[in-house]
């Protein structure tokens, strides 16, 4: 599925809001985009680690005011609303919505309880619901064009047993996604698209488990941030990685 969709080469000098921008794949994220003249907004519950973030990243942004870092729980919608005030207050629009944060759920059962599953539902579904609601609208008003990338998983398209919660949350994006694609194509004039990006097997702290090595079949953030880029630039709306592992 192909769509029309923001031109890479126009957004030098456009803002990009990342959650979960503070670590792995957002920061490599956040990182290309500075690259390409991108001024940024990351999210994170890490506030250390966007501090950090603040640093390695502050020397591809064209000026201090370029870069914001906000320390936002994407399961508050009150919280994301406010990370859209912000963002919209200092940049006047947004280019590019990255509904990247994510947390795992090893080794749970479809029945294992609430404890189980209503953070990993929380964070990683309504996470992104709570983006589009609170970024769409704006988005569509806005004069420039735009693009909302919701952050899937093969676990939510052939869901392996083995991590219930998380398997269901990431379907659940897929769903949702393909439903605002759906809806944001139904509107007259709209230049906003939604893009489903699912990195394959990436070396994170969301996947190190202990390991300091990259696993040989590892994707690095980097590599998942210019498959990203590369898939917005041909329009498609399943940003797949290649295949590298299960
Ligand atoms: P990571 O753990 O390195 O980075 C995730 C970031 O999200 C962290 O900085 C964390 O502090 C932040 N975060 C967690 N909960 C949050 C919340 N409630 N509000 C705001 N920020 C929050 O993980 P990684 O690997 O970079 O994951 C990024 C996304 O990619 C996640 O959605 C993950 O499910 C997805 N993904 C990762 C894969 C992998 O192999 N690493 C494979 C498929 C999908």
């Amino acid at each position: 599925t192909t769509q029309e969709s923001i031109a890479i080469t126009d957004l030098e000098g456009r803002a990009a809001v990342i959650t979960g921008g503070a670590k792995g794949i957002g920061l490599a994220i956040a990182a290309r985009l500075a690259s390409l003249g991108m001024k940024l907004c990351l999210a994170d519950t890490d506030a250390g680690a966007l501090e950090m973030a603040r640093e390695t990243l502050a020397p591809l942004v064209a000026g201090p005011e370029d870069l914001r870092v906000e320390v936002v729980d994407v399961s508050s919608l009150e919280e994301v609303r406010r990370l859209k005030d912000v963002a919209y207050g200092a940049f006047g629009e947004v280019a590019l919505l990255v509904n990247n944060a994510g947390i795992e759920s090893s080794g749970m059962k479809p029945w294992d309880g609430p404890e189980a599953w209503d953070r990993i539902l929380d964070v990683n579904l309504m996470g992104v619901v709570h983006g589009v609601q609170a970024f769409t609208e704006a988005m569509i008003s806005q004069d420039a064009p735009g693009a909302i990338v919701n952050v899937g998983s093969k676990e939510g398209i052939t869901t392996p047993p083995g991590n219930a919660a998380y398997s269901v949350s990431k379907a659940g994006v897929k769903v949702l996604t393909e439903q605002l694609a759906h809806e944001l194509r139904q509107i007259d004039g709209c230049r906003v698209s939604a893009h489903l990006l699912v990195p394959g097997f990436t070396f994170t702290s969301l996947t190190a488990r202990g390991r300091t090595e990259k696993p040989e079949d590892a994707w690095t953030p980097d590599q998942v941030a210019e498959f990203m880029l590369e898939g917005m630039s041909r329009g498609d709306f399943y940003i797949l990685c290649p295949d590298n592992s299960v």
